[in-house]
């Protein structure tokens, strides 16, 4: 039996836990997932105006909740989990977690353009400047970025791209810190696997020297 030390770990698969003589249910199962989110989509669980949301896609025995979200018109990266704890760390500016996004943008994106890209522009919420910036298509109609933030702020991409001069036609999110999109199709999702939960959880972890000691 064990008082007061709160310190005590138990197994929750081979102990059987009570308190005061009462079983403590288990805790319950952790999942993590990652949607690729098709355009049209809500980031959220339920839709008071009945759109379709991105619960409607993952097939989990759990409630497991978007982190962070994407606009309905984005498609790409979006995790899903019940790790309330975890989701906080992931999204807090703190440990700026790299998000990284293609964007097709009206317009030709000249080489020569792209210190002007790199540099930052002041937003209406203040200024905003990617990690990195890298063009992958320029032609006369429309021209394709690669741009990393690290921050989630609401509609940052659109907002940079148009403050630019080179509004968004079409915005997918190919990553959430270490975890890319690959191959997998609109509307599927598939748990993450335990290597790239390893490297989520130290990309948000307080260790010396760790980018959350700034
Ligand atoms: N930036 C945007 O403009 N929209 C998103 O959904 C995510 C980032």
């Amino acid at each position: 039996m064990v008082t007061r030390n709160l310190a005590t770990l138990a197994d929750p698969d081979a102990d059987r836990i009570t308190v005061d003589g009462r079983p403590v249910p288990p805790p319950e199962a952790r999942h993590y997932l990652l949607l690729n989110k098709p355009r049209g989509y809500v980031t959220t669980l339920s839709d008071p105006r009945g759109r379709p949301v991105v619960a409607d896609l993952v097939d989990v025995d759990a409630r497991v909740y978007p982190v962070g979200r994407l606009d309905w018109d984005v498609e790409g990266a979006l995790l899903l989990t019940n790790d309330g704890a975890l989701t906080h760390r992931l999204l807090h500016p703190r440990y700026g977690l790299p998000r990284v996004y293609e964007a097709e943008v009206a317009g030709r994106v000249a080489p020569g353009a792209l210190a002007r890209w790199r540099h930052g522009a002041v937003l209406d919420d203040g200024p905003a400047k990617p990690l990195a910036v890298e063009l992958v298509r320029a032609g006369v109609d429309g021209s394709r970025l690669r741009l990393t933030f690290a921050e989630g702020r609401k509609h940052e991409v659109k907002r940079y791209c148009e403050a630019l001069g080179h509004p968004v036609v079409r915005l997918r999110r190919v990553a959430f810190g270490p975890v890319a999109l690959g191959a997998l199709a609109p509307g599927a999702s598939r748990r993450l696997t335990p290597r790239e939960l390893s490297l989520l959880r130290a990309a948000v972890a307080d260790h010396a020297g760790g980018r959350g000691d700034r």
